[in-house]
């Protein structure tokens, strides 16, 4: 007891040196141990060191960042010797604002063959500051300049994610995929919005891309692009208790826009979702077909428990993504929808396409095995209209001819 003592305190005293960039302490500490990184003394102090140093000191411990401190992360950051380690963030981690230094740059935090991580806030007080506003007004003004994902998870499993904010995203907040399987996210809160007239652009909450068993439960987003993202490769996802504020909705895609693509998204489930002010509630995105682009497979994939306010579409199917009529109508989408549920979706629409609550464009050269059920969304005025094109006689809702996009 008293020699595991002494060597924790060992370590902890080690990273305790008023030094920018602590060494590793050369002892390794097989038990788990709490490892502090010392906080830089000012913005222009890059802590990423100090904290990736902890990390290979503790590669299963547990590394702190105290409450009431601010680390700064000028360079990107790697969770790179982590092994079940735990990141208590009780204070914040904030990227710098340097566009030259971010610009082309993956992302800001990056677990690449990862097994075992936590990252979580024991006191509630734990933040994720992108910093992104400068990114914002940038691209803004030159669309060719590339922001980084604020969070990264590449071919890593068995991470948990927890009781974190997240804040200011250059672009994406969190991406999972490259193989990745088990990552868990919980009571999470994702706040983007800018402060100039330039909007948070392409700030999607999650993209959810090759992966299988990824959670989401319990997370509050405020956003300019997609909430939550089931990108190709995406199975068994599941999303439960999400509330978002200002997004384009929670989407299956795009899907099937490279050439020779095909892409699939199966075995996922959305369920217990508040959409406010959002373009749409829920949706598939995929492009037309070839020769410029390629196909998709959207398979067992659940929408239920829906409550929208003031929100654009309950749900939408499009598929002449990313071109025009006159391409799509050439070279109608081959994609297969099969097992697609939408269920139990309340509340009300937007003024945007009222008397218009859905647009159902499903492929022309494809299949379309999508069900509403008890869908009781009204439009501001008048009674519900549902457009269709190319949707099953089953389908479970009035259709008005005219969907299209
Ligand atoms: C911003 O990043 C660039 C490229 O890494 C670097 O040369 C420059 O010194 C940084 N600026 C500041 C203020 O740190
Ligand atoms: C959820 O996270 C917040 C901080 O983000 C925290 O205050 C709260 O205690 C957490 N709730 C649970 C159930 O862990
Ligand atoms: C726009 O950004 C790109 C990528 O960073 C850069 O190469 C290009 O020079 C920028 N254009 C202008 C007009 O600043
Ligand atoms: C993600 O993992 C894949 C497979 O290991 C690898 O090819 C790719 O380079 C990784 N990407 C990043 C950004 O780390
Ligand atoms: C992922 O979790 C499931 C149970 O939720 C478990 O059966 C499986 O072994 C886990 N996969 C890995 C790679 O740990
Ligand atoms: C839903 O998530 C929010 C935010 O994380 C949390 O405060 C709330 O307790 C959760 N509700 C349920 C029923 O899990
Ligand atoms: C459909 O997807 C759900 C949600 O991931 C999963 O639990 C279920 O096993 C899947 N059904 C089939 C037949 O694969
Ligand atoms: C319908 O969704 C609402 C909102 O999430 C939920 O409270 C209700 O229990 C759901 N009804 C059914 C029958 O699942
Ligand atoms: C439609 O898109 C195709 C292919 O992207 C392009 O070649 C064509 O010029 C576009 N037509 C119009 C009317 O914009």
């Amino acid at each position: 007891m008293i020699l595991a003592a002494a060597l924790i305190f060992a370590v902890v005293a080690v990273n305790s040196a008023t030094v920018a960039t602590p060494q590793p302490p050369t002892r390794v500490v097989k038990r788990a141990s709490t490892c502090t990184p010392v906080a830089g003394q000012g913005s222009s102090i890059d802590d990423t060191p100090a904290i990736q140093s902890a990390i290979a000191s503790c590669p299963s411990g547990t590394i702190v960042i105290p409450k009431s401190t601010i680390y700064h992360i000028n360079t990107a950051f790697s969770f790179t010797g982590c092994s079940g380690c735990t990141l208590q963030i009780d204070g914040t981690l904030q990227a710098s604002s340097n566009t030259t230094y971010w610009g082309g740059r993956r992302s800001i935090f990056l677990m690449d063959g990862i097994t075992g991580a936590t990252v979580y806030s024991t006191t509630g007080t734990g933040v994720i500051d992108g910093n992104g506003q400068a990114a914002w007004d940038l691209f803004a003004a030159n669309s060719s300049y590339k922001r980084p994902t604020l969070f990264y998870i590449n071919n890593s499993r068995n991470v948990k994610v927890s009781n974190l904010h997240f804040k200011s995203a250059p672009n994406v907040f969190h991406s999972v995929t490259g193989g990745s399987s088990n990552v868990s996210y919980s009571n999470i809160t994702l706040y983007a919005v800018s402060a100039s007239a330039n909007v948070a652009h392409n700030t999607d909450g999650w993209d959810i891309g090759q992966s299988t068993h990824v959670t989401i439960d319990g997370a509050v987003v405020t956003n300019d692009d997609d909430c939550v993202a089931l990108k190709a490769g995406c199975s068994y996802a599941t999303v439960t208790n999400i509330s978002c504020t200002g997004s384009h909705g929670i989407s299956v895609g795009s899907l099937g826009g490279g050439v020779g693509s095909k892409d699939t998204v199966e075995h996922c489930l959305v369920r217990g979702a508040t959409m406010i002010n959002s373009a749409k509630a829920a949706g598939l995105k995929l492009y037309p077909g070839p020769p410029e682009h390629g196909t998709a497979v959207v398979s067992n994939v659940t929408f239920e428990n829906f409550v929208l306010q003031n929100t654009d579409y309950a749900f939408q199917v499009q598929s002449c993504y990313g071109e025009n009529t006159s391409y799509c109508e050439a070279n109608p989408s081959t994609a297969q929808i099969a097992d697609v549920i939408v269920r139990n979706f309340s509340g009300t629409t937007s003024t945007h396409y009222s008397p218009n609550v859905a647009n159902l464009d499903c492929p022309a050269a494809g299949t379309c095995g999508l069900t509403l059920s008890d869908i009781t969304v009204t439009p501001p005025k008048g009674s519900a209209v549902f457009q269709c094109a190319n949707t099953p006689s089953n389908l479970g809702v009035p259709c008005t001819d005219g969907a299209s996009g």
